[in-house]
This record gives C-alpha cells, sequence and structure tokens, in this order.
C-alpha cells in the first residue's frame, strides 16, 4: 500500500554520490525532502537537480536535508553531475541515491508500472523532524516540478507545525492565514493571535502570520 500523510517515512540504507546514507540518521533532527526523478542523462531531470541546486541556500534555512534519487548505478551518477554542473550554471549539492536495486523506490512505491515499469517517476516525499510524511505529490516524468512551490509548502507545513493556523490558497510566506476551525476558545485564540483576527465568516478567520511577531 502506498504511504499516506502521518505513516512513518521508512528508513533505509542505500548508495549515494556521497556514499552510504542511512535515511533517518541523515535526516537527524531536520526536515527532509526525498525526490525521485526518471533517470540520469535526461533533459527534465538535468534541469529540476541544477535548480534545487540552486535552492541550497534556501532549504538550509528551512533545516531540509534535500535526497535526489533514481535507479541509475552511482557511476551513472557520477557520468551525470558533470553536465548538469556544465548547462545548469551550478554543482549539484546534496546526495542522489543510487537505487539500482529499486529498494527505496519501491519502499516509497515511486515506480508506477503503468506508467513505466523501470523507472521512477517524479515522486515528492515531505518528512517530518519526527520521520513522519507531511505531504507528498507525485508528477510524471513528463512535467518537470516547480520547486519553488515545494518551498512554499515546506514554508506551510513549518508554520501549520507550530501555529494552530492553515494556509490559504496560493499563500506565501508571511502572508496573512487562517485560524483552524477546530479552534473555538476566544481566550485561547486571543493568547494566541493577541493582534485579534477578521472574522470574514464565522468559520473563515483571518489572522496575521503568527510566526511574524
Ligand atoms: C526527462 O527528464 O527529461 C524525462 C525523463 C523521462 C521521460 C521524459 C522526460
Amino acid at each position: 500500500m502506498s504511504l499516506r500523510i502521518g505513516d512513518v517515512a521508512p528508513d533505509f540504507e542505500q548508495d549515494s554520490t556521497a556514499g552510504k546514507i542511512k535515511f533517518h540518521e541523515y535526516l537527524a533532527d531536520g526536515w527532509g525532502l526525498l525526490f525521485s526523478h526518471p533517470a540520469d542523462f535526461t533533459p527534465v531531470c538535468t534541469t529540476e537537480l541544477g535548480y534545487t541546486a540552486k535552492l541550497q541556500s534556501e532549504f538550509a534555512k528551512r533545516n531540509v536535508k534535500v535526497l535526489a534519487l533514481s535507479v541509475d548505478s552511482q557511476a551513472s551518477h557520477d557520468g551525470w553531475l558533470p553536465d548538469i554542473a556544465e548547462t545548469q550554471g551550478t554543482a549539484v549539492n546534496f546526495p542522489i541515491l543510487a537505487d539500482l536495486d529499486k529498494k527505496v523506490a519501491t519502499l516509497y512505491d515511486m515506480i508506477h508500472p503503468a506508467a513505466d515499469d523501470k523507472t521512477t517517476v517524479r515522486s515528492v516525499f515531505f518528512v517530518g523532524p519526527d520521520k513522519k510524511i507531511k505531504a507528498s505529490i507525485t508528477y510524471p516524468a513528463s512535467t518537470g516540478r516547480n520547486f519553488d512551490e515545494i518551498l512554499r509548502v515546506i514554508d506551510s507545513l513549518q508554520l501549520t507545525a507550530k501555529h494552530k493556523v492553515a494556509t490559504p490558497v496560493n499563500w506565501k510566506k508571511g502572508e496573512d492565514v487562517i485560524i483552524v476551525p477546530a479552534l473555538k476558545d476566544e481566550a485561547e485564540i486571543k493568547q494566541r493571535f493577541p493582534e485579534g483576527y477578521k472574522a470574514v465568516k464565522p468559520y473563515l478567520r483571518i489572522v496575521k502570520d503568527p510566526s511574524n511577531n
């Protein structure tokens, strides 16, 4: 069965471009982003990995450890990395799992046989410091992902893990958020959001991003 939000992200040990990786140990007390691409030496994947490398300082700021994966060998990854550096203007600065035996791809259900029974689709797993899956997305091989959106999701996950709020449509870090419907106690609301809130409807209560305070 596929992994769901709230499940523990399965631990594994696998080879990578940075040596052997024990997943939970690699994450330590941080957040994790585990994502698969279909294959080395393919054009969309080349752009995705280059862009992700450019965002490394953004991931570091958020205490997110990035880990890529395909079912290629380490030698194949090593051969491809210079192409990414050359064409995308940046060296890949995070490990790529060499999941030749499909151990991790199988654990995370990253191979969708009706699409392609040999390579991984574009899966993304967001893992919290408690090692639980907080979100996941899946794209087909032909659609490159938007890694700015991935950062935005991380911002929402990190904010909503800390505060009793949810983030509205197209929200970006720093913008107003919504008090979760389950929070009804006005004394607690006052204590959590001393600047007050705007009730557009009884169920739609807008508040300033509490992490700005
Ligand atoms: C790509 O990364 O460009 C790609 C890989 C597999 C199928 C289609 C595109």
